[in-house]
């Protein structure tokens, strides 16, 4: 049983649906000028309140309806990852590795109640920035790299949907939990 951090402040926002057309916007970058102001504070806090209260492991703005190009996400210690601490990235740029070809479970806080296998690339780099303005690089892969992936494309107006190859694997929840093979992973984002 993961015991997910509580976080103290912040506020619970409320997620927005498919069908909701910030979902299908490209988000703006986040000026500079913006860092480190209570503005961007309160969306961190808010976006990673909202993603734990609500059992995802990632949350992009525009799933609050704020069209900027700002995701929280972090990769629970189960199912054979490494644990990756709560963060928030603000205009990540993605450097994919290999092809989009490693299938995996994926959800999504917009699109609850259904799952499907999305192919992804096993591996990249992410840089950006952090709400303060500081630079931010790192390596991930496997679920780490997946769940980036995933939160980068809200930021097109991409959703998981999108990238599945076809629609044999969508399953509601509780007949995933019932019938899927390999559903070790968390998958809600
Ligand atoms: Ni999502």
């Amino acid at each position: 049983m993961n015991l997910l951090p509580r976080p103290r402040d912040g506020r619970h926002r409320t997620i927005v649906r498919l069908g909701h057309p910030v979902l299908r916007q490209r988000a703006e970058e986040v000026a500079s000028s913006r860092f480190g102001t209570r503005f961007l504070r309160d969306l961190e806090r808010d976006l990673l309140r909202t993603m734990f209260e609500d059992g995802g492991v990632g949350l992009a703005a525009p799933q609050i309806a704020v069209p900027l190009r700002v995701f929280a996400y972090y990769v629970p210690g189960e199912g054979g990852q490494d644990e990756v601490e709560p963060r928030v990235v603000v205009n990540p740029v993605l450097r994919l590795e290999g092809e989009a070809e490693v299938a995996g479970w994926e959800g999504c806080l917009s699109i609850p109640g259904l799952r499907g296998l999305v192919p992804r690339h096993p591996s990249l780099e992410l840089s950006g920035f952090d709400v303060d303005g500081r630079e931010l690089s790192l390596r991930a892969q496997g679920f780490h790299a997946r769940v980036i992936q995933h939160e980068t494309d809200h930021l097109d107006g991409i959703v998981f949907l999108d990238r599945m190859r076809n629609l044999t694997s969508l399953a509601f929840e509780e007949e995933w939990e019932q019938f899927a093979s390999d559903r070790h992973l968390p998958v809600e984002a």
